[in-house]
């Protein structure tokens, strides 16, 4: 068992679309390729979980044709039968797709169903239902809204270059009235992508608020793609951030730093939720990629594939020094102890090593009291090395990948910087396969994943810098049951 990230058998993935649970299973559409490794042909392929751990692949949902490939969008259960798509007794699931024309330079949204649980799709013959003209108009998600006397269907999409998330309303999923619009606003210095817009209740506060997720590409912030989020009310018409979010321009460093960021690293792009779970079980999952280079990754000859899945992560409020801010907890499958260290002082010039398995979890509490910080090195057998260095001066967690990098398309070998507090404890929880590493700091409400190249790690090395520092835990563990 060598990973813990969802990937098909074979062939091109990116975004993951659709994402729902229905009838006691998680279905994953994602953007995908039928015939090759390149990023064309785009349709829906599809996995199904019943824990979001182990996946079962099926065939492809919705597939190109000669006029359009299918882009990104959602799924809803249309219970109610609104569409009159349903059969008796068996509400459609209506999924909501961008059309991207061959033939016009034209993104239009289009609809699908599926009477059989979300196995096969039909697409609805009077497409596309919106045509605003727009060759950048996309990535639909649709949302049931309940208002205080009424509740109806909302539709997020983008108009991508102009930086906009435009909200539009419908009754019966088919007719669709534009509401309101929002942005620019924070990053904007590349296409706002698949938006996504869902309610929390702050955990300490018990506030209720609404986070609107926006990727962009490029402008994330560690280059290339990445993903912010607003959060604010939403009336059921427009979304308003609690504080205002002037459009900030990508080569500001400190201005991009102070905007929520849903992850740190490189690889965590195009992110929503699950339709059809509960908000207290708000469930994500991101595309582990970046298009600075996602093109041009290496393959497997035997086995040619790119692209895969970030683990899915639950998401919550939480407030801390008077920022709302998200936190996400990976959903990982159960772990067997490796190796245990616990109250060991490590001299300047010292160093900790403990084994890893190819797929697993370590934990690390590292008190770093005077110290100008520490490292964290994940070593290959060959001395390949990725390393985590934690600053105390400007309380960051740099992550190097340079040493893993060789081969790879140029932007990969890079450097990655994430806030992480100490206290002077600093935690880390982090997930590692021979794809990539999660690192989940400050509770969760930091999250950096990165890809990581040709390393296959086989053991941690933790080591001071200048001055004495105490591992107050670390134990490695590996996962013992498949995620994919
Ligand atoms: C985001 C994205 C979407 C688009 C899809 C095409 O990664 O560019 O905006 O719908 O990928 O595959």
């Amino acid at each position: 068992m060598n990973s813990l990230h969802y990937a098909p058998l074979r062939n091109w993935v990116n975004d993951p679309n659709g994402l729902l649970f229905h009838d006691g299973r998680y279905h994953l559409y994602f953007q995908y390729n039928p015939l090759g490794v390149e990023h064309a042909n785009l349709s829906w392929g599809h996995a199904s979980s019943v824990d979001l751990l182990e996946w079962e692949d099926h065939p492809v949902a919705l597939e190109f044709d000669d006029d359009e490939e299918v882009f990104s969008g959602s799924v809803v259960v249309d219970d109610a039968d609104t569409t009159g798509l349903g059969a008796p007794g068996k509400p459609a699931l209506v999924a909501f797709y961008t059309s991207m024309s061959k033939t016009a330079d034209l993104q239009t949204q289009s609809l699908a169903y599926s009477v059989d649980d979300g196995q096969s799709w039909t697409k609805f013959q009077d497409n596309p239902l919106i045509d605003r003209g727009s060759p950048h108009f996309r990535d639909p998600k649709v949302i049931r809204y309940h208002g205080v006397d009424e509740s109806y269907w909302v539709m997020l999409a983008v108009e991508a270059v102009e930086r906009r998330v435009v909200f539009y309303r419908s009754d019966d999923l088919l007719s669709w009235e534009l509401l309101s619009e929002f942005g620019p606003a924070g990053a904007v210095g590349g296409d706002w992508e698949c938006p996504d817009l869902f309610a929390l209740r702050v955990e300490n506060t018990g506030v209720l608020r609404w986070v609107l997720l926006v990727s962009l590409n490029p402008g994330g912030i560690a280059g290339g793609s990445g993903t912010q989020y607003f959060v604010g009310d939403f009336d059921g018409r427009t979304f308003t951030p609690v504080t205002p979010v002037a459009p900030i321009t990508a080569t500001d460093d400190v201005a991009m730093r102070s905007l929520r960021w849903l992850d740190y690293g490189r690889d965590c792009y195009a992110g929503v939720s699950f339709a059809g779970l509960s908000d207290d079980h708000r469930t994500l999952i991101a595309w582990m990629s970046n298009w600075d280079y996602a093109r041009e990754m290496p393959v497997d000859a035997d086995a040619p594939q790119r692209g895969a899945m970030t683990l899915p992560r639950r998401l919550s409020l939480i407030e801390i020094d008077g920022v709302e801010r998200l936190r996400q907890i990976p959903v990982v499958p159960a772990v067997t102890a490796v190796s245990r260290v616990a109250d060991e002082v490590i001299p300047p010039g010292g160093s900790v090593t403990v084994p890893i398995r190819a797929a697993g979890r370590i934990r690390l509490a590292v008190d770093v009291d005077d110290a100008a910080g520490f490292e964290v090195s994940f070593v290959g057998d060959d001395e390949q090395t990725v390393t985590l260095t934690y600053d105390t001066s400007s309380a960051e967690l740099i992550v190097d990948r340079v040493g893993v990098a060789q081969g790879l398309p140029k932007g990969f070998a890079d450097v990655h910087r994430m806030p992480v507090a100490s206290t002077p404890v600093v935690s880390l929880t982090i997930w590692i396969d021979e794809l990539a590493i999660e690192i989940y700091a400050d509770d969760g409400t930091r999250v950096l994943t990165d890809l990581l190249g040709t390393l296959s790690a086989t053991s941690v090395r933790i080591a001071g810098r200048g001055a004495p520092i105490r591992i107050e835990t670390l134990d490695t563990s590996a996962a013992v049951a498949a995620t994919c």
